[in-house]
């Protein structure tokens, strides 16, 4: 399980162009997306929501906010995963169902209060889209270990984004789109600085 693990975390790389005429199954991206949904966060408010795109307009529309990376009209899949701004409000009924479930009973109108102040000192926008940068990073090594390619597309504009998916900007933001399918192209040898100048161990 460790070596298989680690090969899986040397696998993945960020594919730059995918077989246009290789689909995904269903099934496997309903993997990929269950290895999100299962994904950490904090005070359990699961503050993403996937977007799946796979019409191959909404995909080539998508590219072009995507500054033109192939690899976007490429994909067989976009997840574009938004980061939920007001569901995250204290008085929102979502806030109050999903944190009626982390806290619940008595616990629930003090977590509220603490929350209340937490979101109040917080940059919501900040700290739901590193969150969903998590339910990312599980979603692409849940595809290498299915053998699906994927690439991290973190260069769009996000106005366009916003626009092409209709969202209002007060609901939503564009955190991350996960562009998933099958590389046309060998993966590169993996470059990375060693443990030892990343790690510091007191
Ligand atoms: C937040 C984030 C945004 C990224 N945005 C892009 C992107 O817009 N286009 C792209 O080709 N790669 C993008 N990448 C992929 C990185 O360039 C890639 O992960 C990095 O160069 C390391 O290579 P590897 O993933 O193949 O190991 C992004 C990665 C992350 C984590």
């Amino acid at each position: 399980m460790k070596q298989q693990l680690h090969d899986i975390f040397r696998r993945r790389h960020a594919c730059h162009l995918f077989m246009a005429d290789r689909a995904l199954a269903r099934e496997d991206l309903e993997f990929v997306l269950d290895a999100g949904r299962l994904s950490p966060s904090s005070f359990g408010l699961e503050p993403w929501k996937f977007i799946v795109l796979t019409s191959p307009k909404l995909k080539l529309a998508m590219q072009a906010a995507c500054f033109q990376q192939p690899q976007v009209g490429t994909a067989s899949a976009l997840v574009v995963i938004l980061a939920k701004l007001a569901e995250l409000e204290p008085d929102s009924d979502y806030l109050r169902r999903l944190m009626a479930r982390e806290y619940p009973g008595d616990a629930l109108e003090p977590a509220l209060t603490n929350y209340r102040a937490f979101h109040a000192g917080t940059d919501v926008k900040a700290w739901s889209i590193t969150q969903c940068h998590i339910a990312a990073a599980n979603m692409m090594i849940a595809a290498t270990g299915i053998g699906v390619d994927s690439c991290a597309i973190g260069g769009f504009d996000a106005g366009q984004v916003r626009a092409l998916l209709k969202l209002a900007p007060q609901s939503y933001e564009p955190a991350l789109i996960l562009a998933l399918g099958y590389c046309a192209q060998a993966a590169p040898e993996k470059q990375r600085l060693p443990l030892e100048e990343l790690v510091e161990y007191r």
